[in-house]
């Protein structure tokens, strides 16, 4: 008896080493057009850092993984960690990030070539995945991208079947290829199984299992040949949604189309619709949310600008107020909404912030943030923290640097 018990113990202290520190994480589940976590209805609000797998924003010293092209480079532990605590302490309960699951094309990608895997590249991703259970924050990704950065997506996978076609200007209708080539489908699922089967050293479990990646988008902002067409097969979502549920039964689905593609809505195996706000826009969101509704599924506005130049239809007041609103009702709809982006410091310096140029760059606690900078940085948090049912002043308590 003894002797049988000891190795099955030492297993079990083995395993409890990488995960007894970490609290056990519930399932976010859905019931119609409401998202629950152990039976109480859950919203998910939080902010986009697109940056945590893989980076461009960084010159790594000498030495680190960089790929030159791109400025590709990973982030440190220490400004993920910033990134998990920062969230916490702004009210966020999600981080919804690119390249947690947008990863192709390029040496340092978890996928650098059609069926190549690199296992470096998921380092950064396990350690996003580890903080951010850490602070009981949850996380939901894209698998692929409408446009051709650093991080890869859709015209990746279309290049590496032969079809080199430009990402910008007119776009060469065969780039639809991406959704109804069957090469190309199966190479797309052959990456998100890499993806959702890869284990987490820090958590003991695969992508799939975790549930603090509560959901997975089919893309981002997904579309056809023109900007904004909305023009992504049923059939594709369809397809794609189903294997991500046959992965991982407990996933949640969001449609990665950019915008509300009503001919989706009836679709099973979709859980959320979500769309993008540049500029915030009441009534693109109200319409959103209604159609969404009759399908009785959660909608997401899954990315806002917050900024004045996102503001020129309806202003950020005017936007949280009608999303608060909603969440008096029975059945609110509208269960998250991500401000664009974040970025803090180039840890391990503590004193230098991350900066990026496309004029939505949110850098809480930077002492050179205007006075008006900092009331809307005040206004976000306070209305994250209304999502959770939460009241909080206008003043901003200091986020700690981790500095490692
Ligand atoms: C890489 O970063 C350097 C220094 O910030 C910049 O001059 C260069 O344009 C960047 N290259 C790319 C491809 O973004
Ligand atoms: C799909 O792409 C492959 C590789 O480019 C090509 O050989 C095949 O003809 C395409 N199939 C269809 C149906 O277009
Ligand atoms: C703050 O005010 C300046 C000067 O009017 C303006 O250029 C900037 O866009 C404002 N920023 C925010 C976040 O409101």
């Amino acid at each position: 008896m003894y002797s049988l018990l000891l190795p099955l113990l030492l297993v079990g202290e083995a395993l409890a080493l990488t995960t007894n520190f970490l609290p056990s994480t519930p399932h976010i589940t859905r019931s119609g057009s409401e998202l629950r976590l152990q039976g109480e209805r859950w919203t998910a609000s939080g902010g986009n850092v697109y940056w945590l797998g893989l980076d461009e924003n960084v010159i790594p010293p000498s030495g680190e993984p960089f790929y030159v092209k791109y400025n590709a480079s990973y982030p440190t532990k220490g400004r993920i960690t910033e990134v998990m605590s920062t969230l916490k302490i702004m009210g966020a309960r999600t981080v919804r990030s690119q390249t947690m699951g947008v990863s192709v094309g390029n040496p340092l990608s978890v996928m650098p070539e059609l069926g190549e895997v690199n296992e470096r590249a998921f380092e950064s991703m396990d350690w996003t995945v580890r903080e951010a259970k850490r602070f009981g924050l949850r996380i939901f990704a894209p698998f692929t991208d409408n446009y051709d950065y650093y991080h890869g997506g859709k015209f990746v996978f279309l290049r590496w079947r032969g079809i080199d076609i430009a990402s910008t200007g007119t776009i060469d209708p065969q780039v639809q290829e991406f959704y109804t080539n069957r090469t190309i489908i199966n190479d797309f699922k052959n990456y998100i199984k890499i993806i959702m089967t890869h284990r987490n050293p820090y958590t003991g479990l695969t992508y799939a299992e975790d549930p603090t990646i509560f959901a997975y988008e089919t893309g981002n902002e997904l579309g056809g040949p023109v900007f904004g067409d909305k023009n992504v097969p049923t059939e594709w979502t369809q397809e794609i949604a189903e294997f991500i549920k046959k992965l991982a039964p407990k996933k949640l689905v969001v449609d990665g189309t950019y915008g509300i593609n009503e001919a989706h809505l009836g679709i099973k195996s979709v859980d959320i619709f979500s769309d993008h706000f540049y500029p915030m826009d009441v009534d693109k969101l109200s319409k959103g949310v209604e159609a969404v509704g009759t399908a009785d599924k959660v909608y997401f506005a899954a990315e806002y600008g917050w900024t004045p130049q996102s503001q020129t239809k309806s202003t950020l007041g005017e936007f949280f107020a009608y999303i608060e609103k909603q969440q008096q009702k029975k059945k609110p709809i509208i269960s998250g909404d991500h401000f664009w982006s974040l970025f803090l410091h180039n840890v391990p310096d503590c004193k230098t912030f991350v900066e990026h140029n496309d004029g939505f760059t949110l850098q809480y606690g930077n002492p050179k943030n205007p006075a008006n900078t900092t009331e809307q940085i005040s206004k976000i948090r306070q209305h994250m923290f209304a999502m959770q049912g939460l009241r909080v002043g206008a003043s901003l308590p200091p986020a700690p640097c981790p500095g490692i």
